[in-house]
This record gives C-alpha cells, sequence and structure tokens, in this order.
C-alpha cells in the first residue's frame, strides 16, 4: 500500500475535531486525494456500532465493549482506510486503537494490566498501525472550559467523572511515551491556528519531506 495513514488522539475538549478537519483541508490543498474518516465509525456497520457504544446504556461488559469498538475498527480499515491507501490516497483518521487504550485501558479499566493486555492482543490482531499519531496534549483544567463553552450534548463517555477523564489523558500520555518512533504529542493549549500550524510542522517534517 502506497498511501500515508495519520492518526489524531487527544481527550475531551483538546480541539480534536477542529483540528483534524484544518489539518486535512490544509493536506488536501497540496496534497494527491485525501480521506478524512473518525472512530468509531467511517464505515457503514461502524457508524451503526458508534451509535449503540456512545448513546445512553449499552449493557455491556467492559471486554464487550471493547470488542464492540474493535468491530468497528476492522470494519472501516477492511472497508474504507485500506481501500483507501491502496489507492495511495493520505488518509486522515479521528482517534484509532490508542483511544481504545486510553479510554477501555486506562480510564474504564483503570489501566490494570488485564483490559490493557487484551486490548493489545486485539491491536496486535489489527492489520493496520498508523504511520503517524498525533496527540493533542491538554491540562484537564483548560480541557473542561473548552467543553463549558461547547453546546451540544455529551455523549456517553463525555458524562463519565472527572477521575476517568484524568486517568484518560495520563493514560495517553503513556501511550505516547511508549511508541515515540510513531506519537507525536502537540501541546494544544494555543489558539486555533498556533495548534494547527504545529500539527502541520509535524506531518511535515515526519511523512511529507
Ligand atoms: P469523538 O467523536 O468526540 O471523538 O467521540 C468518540 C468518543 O468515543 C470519545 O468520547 C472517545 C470514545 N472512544 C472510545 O472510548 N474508545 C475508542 O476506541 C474510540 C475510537 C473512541
Amino acid at each position: 500500500m502506497n498511501g500515508l495513514f495519520v492518526t489524531l488522539e487527544g481527550g475531551e475538549g483538546a480541539g480534536k475535531s477542529t483540528q483534524s478537519r484544518l489539518l486535512a483541508d490544509r493536506l488536501a490543498r497540496n496534497n494527491r486525494s485525501l480521506l478524512h474518516t473518525r472512530e468509531p465509525g467511517g464505515a457503514a456497520g461502524a457508524e451503526r456500532l458508534r451509535a449503540l457504544l456512545l448513546a445512553g446504556d449499552h449493557g455491556l461488559s467492559l471486554r464487550a465493549e471493547i470488542l464492540v469498538h474493535f468491530a468497528a475498527r476492522f470494519d472501516h480499515v477492511e472497508r474504507t482506510i485500506v481501500p483507501a491507501l491502496a489507492e495511495g490516497r493520505l488518509v486522515v483518521c479521528d482517534r484509532f486503537f490508542d483511544s481504545t487504550l486510553a479510554y477501555q485501558g486506562y480510564g474504564l479499566g483503570m489501566g490494570e494490566a488485564e483490559p490493557l493486555g487484551f486490548i493489545r492482543d486485539l491491536i496486535a490482531l489489527t492489520p493496520l498501525t498508523p504511520d503517524l499519531t498525533l496527540l493533542l496534549d491538554l491540562p484537564r483544567e483548560l480541557a473542561r472550559q473548552r467543553l463549558a463553552r461547547r453546546g451540544r450534548d455529551p455523549d456517553r463517555y463525555e458524562r463519565l467523572d472527572e477521575a476517568f477523564h484524568l486517568r484518560v489523558a495520563e493514560g495517553f500520555r503513556q501511550i505516547a511515551r511508549a511508541a515515540p518512533e510513531r506519537i507525536v504529542t502537540v501541546d494544544a493549549a494555543g489558539d486555533v491556528e498556533q495548534v494547527h500550524r504545529a500539527l502541520l510542522d509535524r506531518v511535515e517534517e515526519r511523512l511529507l519531506p
């Protein structure tokens, strides 16, 4: 496959959705064909699983929830991402398996060995690893201020308590420390334009020299 696969990660309120849209728009201007997609979702079946995962209580155990995230991911990988990469496209994806490690492994699973090992086994079975992952890092207090200004209803994960979100943020930092060759952390505390510039610079220096 001769395309490139870039993922964006981060906790709630770090500006990931805005930044990934800006990044994709900018890269689309001077690049070959680009696909902008997201998880959970990005394919018809995966979008149905997204609705199940993000609406009210789904009643699943933690491992079952992890498997549903991976079911959505496999659908997305097989039907959307791999075909795009095979055509040589640049794929920019909002969230990928690092989100499962952070949210289900560190957040819901409290960072215990068992859920983390289960997720790592599923990652090993996933037929694709990002060429580059951009992690938007923001102190939780700033993220909370940004979320308070956002108008829409929170999803199931956003409604969880402060301790959960602190574990997710710290989980992302640990994940990034363990994979410095793939994951670049970008400080998301600046204004939209500063963060956008920093992300673009990282993509250019790592992937598009
Ligand atoms: P987002 O579209 O705002 O990024 O929302 C997706 C939500 O799903 C977000 O709260 C993070 C959560 N999520 C997980 O818990 N595990 C995962 O594997 C993925 C991809 C997302």
